[in-house]
């Protein structure tokens, strides 16, 4: 088959696939209380797509060469029965499948996601400092309960990455502490740059820590040097620290966007394609899903969407901030 590139030339090789739009945490920067309040009209269950129709879509994204997928939220954990969705997609044989949590719920469901034939997790970690973690997720939430999940998962045979963005006054005094606490384990640590994604978060260039200061704040604590990139679309920038103790990375969306080599693709959890983190409009696949579509014409369909993508948002962000004017997001979630 023909590969499937977009106008830049861009192959399509990894789908993140949200399965809910809720979240237990409330995170500063994400779901604000705010606007995420009691009266917040969250997707209905009727609106999402089940655990069998993402199945469906997935197999004819790997048709059309999709190798990773990661399911993202919201929080994907607070979806009933996602272990079942694992172990569907597990069934499509040469995926690497991943997936983006707060770590909340990882102390009870990731033995069982292990075991339904998960991959590797990804854990949201912004602060070590119980204090500055809970002030960030907004809702009490103890540090030492994610650091439990992430021993969890350890414990489960996943493999373990965490993120942390890195907020200007909020947790840019813990980055040290962080790195200290991912040092010498199995676990890579990597440092993201506050985006001006989600909802009504009041981004600000200010809000920003460059990545290059947050290697520079690391370094003179424990010297490093860069490694080479794995794959030509990865997120980050590794680091390897000259004493032997593991590596960092970091994550330059502002700074230093990675539009370039972008092969990702994103579903909504009512069924929408996005082929930009900053699209605001989305290309539903649900209606056809629930109308009889074939497999074929579904993925032609996903194949005139990708055939036609242009999205480098933050290419032309970082290359003009000032004139673009701020996009209204009607997607959130990882
Ligand atoms: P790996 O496969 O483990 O490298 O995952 P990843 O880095 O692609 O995904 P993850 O969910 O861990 O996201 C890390 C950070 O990168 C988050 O802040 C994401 O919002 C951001 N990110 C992920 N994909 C994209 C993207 O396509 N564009 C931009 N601008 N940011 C992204
Ligand atoms: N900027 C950068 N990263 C963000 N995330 C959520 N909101 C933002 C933002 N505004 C991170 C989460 C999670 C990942 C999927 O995206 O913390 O680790
Ligand atoms: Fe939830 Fe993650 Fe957003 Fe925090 S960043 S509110 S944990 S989805
Ligand atoms: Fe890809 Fe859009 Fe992110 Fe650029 S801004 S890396 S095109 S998702």
């Amino acid at each position: 088959m023909e590969p499937l590139l977009d106008t830049f030339g861009r192959p399509l090789e990894t789908l993140r696939v949200s399965i809910t739009d809720r979240c237990n945490f409330r995170c500063v920067y994400c779901m604000p209380k705010e606007v995420f309040g009691r009266d917040y009209a969250f997707l209905e269950r009727q609106e999402l797509l089940s655990l069998e129709e993402i199945e469906r879509v997935v197999r004819v994204f790997a048709q059309l060469g999709v190798r990773t997928v990661r399911i993202t939220g919201g929080e994907p954990l607070v979806r009933r029965n996602v272990e079942h969705l694992v172990e569907l997609l597990g069934a499509i044989p040469g995926l690497e499948l991943a997936l983006t949590t707060n770590g909340a719920l990882l102390p009870q469901k990731a033995a069982a996601l292990a075991q339904a034939g998960l991959d590797r997790v990804t854990v949201s970690l912004d602060s070590v400092d119980d204090a500055t973690f809970k002030a960030l997720n907004d809702v009490d939430f103890p540090v030492d309960r994610v650091l439990a999940g992430i021993d969890a998962a350890e414990a489960a045979g996943l493999r373990v990455k965490v993120n942390a963005v890195v907020k200007r006054g909020a947790n840019d005094d813990g980055i040290v502490a962080l790195a200290e606490r991912f040092r010498n384990t199995p676990h890579t640590l990597r440092f993201i740059e506050y985006m001006d994604v989600g909802s009504s978060n009041g981004w600000r260039l200010d809000d920003v820590v460059p990545a290059e200061e947050i290697v520079e704040c690391i370094d003179a604590v424990w010297p490093l040097e860069p490694l080479p990139l794995v794959r030509p679309d990865d997120t980050s920038r590794r680091w390897r620290y000259r004493d032997g103790a593991g590596e960092v990375g970091v994550i330059a969306s502002v700074t230093k966007p990675f539009c370039g080599g972008c092969s990702r693709a994103r579903l909504s959890a009512e069924g929408k394609l996005y082929t930009c983190l900053f699209a605001a409009k989305g290309h539903d696949l649900r209606e056809p899903l629930r109308s009889g579509a074939s497999d074929g014409e579904l993925a032609e369909s996903i194949r005139g969407v990708w055939h036609k993508r242009s999205d480098r948002y933050s290419d032309l962000r970082t290359a003009d901030t000032a004139a673009l004017p701020k996009v209204e997001m009607s997607y959130i979630g990882g």
